[in-house]
């Protein structure tokens, strides 16, 4: 942090500002990350994603183009079948903060610009795919695991069991997510 020397108090720190963006590539990504392989870490799972629809920052006020990008959430409407019964989710993907500034609900805000959206998109849940360690925190933000197996597809039409935590909110109202195990019909997001 860096100090006002007026004051000899720590100076406050730049005001975020929630942006839809009509990109996210990876320049964006690297404003928030910098350079830096499997920023996720889920490279060992050697799975194939997709790429997200709809995208949400957090971006620092001031400086050209609006200031740099700190946090990033995705959406993507993707088809399912919950025990063989057709439904569609939105899906949240590329939740991603930068590394100096976690910790101080920045996942909690940018996650929430992102659901605000999604509510007007339609379907009544939304999903997302997590490590293990962070169940905890999405817990915190109001999400549940799903019981049982999800499976999803990947490239020359194998359907694999995902090894992720999958974890679903509802969009509207206090619907519970349904019983039963689920395979999405695309690749995950
Ligand atoms: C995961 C990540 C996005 C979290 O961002 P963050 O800004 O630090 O998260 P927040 O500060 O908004 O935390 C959200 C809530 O979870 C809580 N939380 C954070 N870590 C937690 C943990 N390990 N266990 C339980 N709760 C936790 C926070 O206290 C906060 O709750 P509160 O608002 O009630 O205090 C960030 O660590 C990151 O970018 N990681 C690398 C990329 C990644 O793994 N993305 C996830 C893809 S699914």
């Amino acid at each position: 942090m860096t100090d006002d020397l007026s004051t000899g108090s720590p100076a406050p720190a730049p005001a975020l500002a929630v942006r839809r963006l009509d990109r996210y590539t990876k320049d964006e990504l690297a404003q928030i990350l910098g350079d830096g392989d499997d920023p996720f870490g889920v490279a060992d799972t050697g799975l194939t994603w997709l790429p997200k629809e709809e995208h949400f920052g957090l971006a620092q006020n001031g400086g050209r183009n609006g200031g740099r990008l700190v946090a990033h959430a995705g959406l993507r409407r993707l088809p399912l079948e919950v025990r063989g019964v057709g439904l569609e989710v939105v899906g949240v993907g590329g939740v991603v903060v930068a590394p100096g500034l976690r910790g101080q609900g920045l996942a909690r805000q940018v996650v929430g610009a992102a659901l605000e959206h999604a509510r007007t998109m339609g379907p009544q849940w939304a999903l997302l795919f997590c490590r293990p360690p962070l169940v905890a925190l999405y817990e915190k933000l109001g999400w549940r695991a799903v019981d049982g197996e999800v499976h999803v597809e990947q490239p020359q039409e194998r359907l694999v069991l995902m090894p992720l935590r999958t974890m679903w909110t509802p969009l509207h109202g206090d619907e519970s997510w349904p019983e039963g195990a689920v395979r999405l019909r695309s690749l995950p997001m």
